[in-house]
């Protein structure tokens, strides 16, 4: 069997596409401040996606970018400003900042109107609550990817390798809330093919590369695979997807999975950070 492909690209370009129908109708367009620390080459990258994917949305963005030695009291003054900033109504600081500066700080200087990327203790919070909030981009991307397949998740057993405040954590708490039965494994998990290879959803985000095997997968199994590391010059995923695409019912590549989802749910978010009620 060859598991059915879930292709991140096309469903992020769909959600995109409808995003841009409704902001297009809107007289105030919603804005997204991002603020880039440094000159980190994988941050650069990924905010000027962030630029490039507003503008095509029709979002106002506004990059800040700053020096490496700025002090934490300067970038902290700065997201006070975006706080009461009226254009501004999502605030995305890109991760990670020097060592200099605490990001557990920055992060809780946010607005929590203004938290598109739900990192703030106070979003994470409300999403273990089941209370209403921002969810992070990339498990709120992961739970649409799986709902496309037209299973449903309810009482499935549900495998997340990693834990993570920004992928696992919140992955395993949004697969419980959909009723999922949740299994969280990590670096520490004895027999980790045990759990595995019971997992009728399965969604690996370790950071390293290739660790799931075909043969850890359960047949039939929704594979959702978070990693995106490069090796010898190609993007590889933590999931082996040679072997697993002959055991998993769906699956999703890298690049063209997950990683397309991110940007449509920060996108969405900021919208919904404009338009709170609608
Ligand atoms: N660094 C890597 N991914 C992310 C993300 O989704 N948000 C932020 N703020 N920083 C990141």
């Amino acid at each position: 069997m060859s598991a059915n492909i879930i292709d991140g690209k096309k469903i992020a370009q769909q959600i995109k596409d409808e995003l841009k129908i409704k902001i297009d109708k809107l007289e105030n367009k919603p804005g997204l401040a991002v603020v880039q620390v440094g000159n980190d080459p994988a941050s650069q990258v990924y905010v000027r996606n962030k630029e490039k994917a507003c503008q095509k949305a029709g979002i106002y963005s506004k990059v800040i970018k700053l020096k490496e030695d700025i002090s934490q009291q300067y970038l902290i003054d700065l997201i006070r400003q975006l706080n009461s900033d009226v254009k501004i109504n999502g605030i995305l600081v890109q991760l990670p900042l020097p060592e200099h500066i605490d990001s557990n700080k920055i992060i809780n200087t946010i607005d929590v109107k203004k938290d598109v990327d739900g990192f703030s203790p106070i979003s994470m919070g409300n999403v273990l609550i089941g209370r209403p909030g921002f969810i992070s981009c990339t498990p709120r991307g992961i739970i649409r990817l799986i709902k496309s397949t037209g299973q449903k998740i309810e009482g499935k057993n549900a495998v997340v390798v990693g834990r993570s405040n920004i992928v696992g954590k919140p992955t395993a708490t949004l697969l419980m809330r959909e009723n999922a039965t949740v299994t969280v494994c990590h670096s520490r998990t004895v027999d980790l093919v045990q759990h595995t290879s019971k997992a009728d959803i399965l969604v690996a985000a370790t950071g390293k590369p290739g660790m799931i095997k075909g043969d850890m997968i359960k047949e039939g199994a929704i594979v959702i695979d978070v990693g995106i590391s490069r090796v010898n010059g190609k993007l590889k995923g933590d999931v082996d997807f040679d072997s697993a695409k002959e055991r998993a019912g769906w699956i999703t590549p890298v690049p063209g999975g997950v990683g397309p989802m991110t940007i449509a749910m920060l996108l969405q978010n900021t919208l919904e950070a404009a338009y709170p009620n609608e």
